[in-house]
């Protein structure tokens, strides 16, 4: 049986006082059997982790730099967000490679580099709507984990987290419907299942794009879903708590 995650991705979008306060609204309610996960930017991680400490929710990054030192100006290494509590690092989010240019190569970098610093890489893939409409979905999917494989070996997704986010589903309000993400989330696992069965059985295998409190209990009733990685609806505790109960076991 694989632990659940529900992570809230805040992107840009909290104050220093208004992220202390959600992640505080969010770690006042545990959430049996789900593991709960903030993601604020980097410089509200201090504030967050004091906020978090001693609680069962996690801290993730939203991004990392593929250097762990060096003249890398405006990075920030996984190894200095190990140093502030976190657990997670979100990797190769659909913002990052199509509005910072973070190719596939440089995706796995970061991966690798993520995991060499102790950390868990929450690792995005997905497609277009373009690719999903020439029927692309599958090779463009698989290129971007194939990148992984091509830098670390079979073993590249050992211990990680997988969000399958198509990109016309992030903050449009269409979700996938769960028949859908299902197709594509069995497709990732067996894909990593013909490099490595171990990694593909224990891969953590999550959805996102426009989970909301209303559909968040049919996608993570399917089997290859193993919980969400939330936007929008992190925003507000109410909503983001809702989701993160529905990815509890016999919702
Ligand atoms: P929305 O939930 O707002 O669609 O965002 C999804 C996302 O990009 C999470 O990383």
């Amino acid at each position: 049986m694989r632990l659940p995650i529900v992570a809230g991705n805040w992107k840009l979008n909290c104050s220093r006082e208004s992220a202390s306060s959600l992640a505080r609204e969010v770690a006042e309610v545990p959430v049996a059997g789900v593991e709960v996960i903030v993601c604020p930017v980097s410089v509200h991680l201090a504030d967050v982790a004091q906020v978090v400490a001693g609680t069962d929710v996690a801290l993730g990054a939203q991004n990392a730099s593929a250097q762990e030192s060096g003249a890398y100006t405006g990075e920030v290494s996984s190894t200095m967000l190990a140093e502030f509590g976190c657990k997670y690092v979100i990797i190769g989010h659909s913002e990052r490679r199509s509005l910072f240019g973070d190719s596939e190569k440089s995706c796995a970098q970061r991966h690798q580099a993520v995991k060499e610093a102790g950390l868990i890489p929450i690792f995005c893939v997905g497609e277009s709507l373009e690719e999903r409409e020439s029927g692309n979905t599958m090779t463009v999917v698989k290129s971007q984990l194939q990148a992984l494989f091509d830098l670390a070996g079979p073993k590249a997704f050992n211990n990680a987290v997988v969000a399958y986010e198509p990109v016309w589903a992030i903050g449009t309000g269409k979700t996938a419907s769960p028949d859908q993400a299902q197709e594509v989330h069995q497709a990732i696992r067996q894909f990593i299942f013909a490099q490595d069965s171990d990694s593909a059985n224990a891969l953590r295998l999550l959805y996102g794009g426009s989970v909301n409190p209303g559909n968040a209990q049919e996608l993570f009733a399917k089997p290859d879903i193993d919980g969400g990685l939330i936007g929008g609806a992190a925003l507000k505790s109410k909503d983001f708590l809702a989701v993160c109960k529905a990815a509890a076991p016999n919702t």
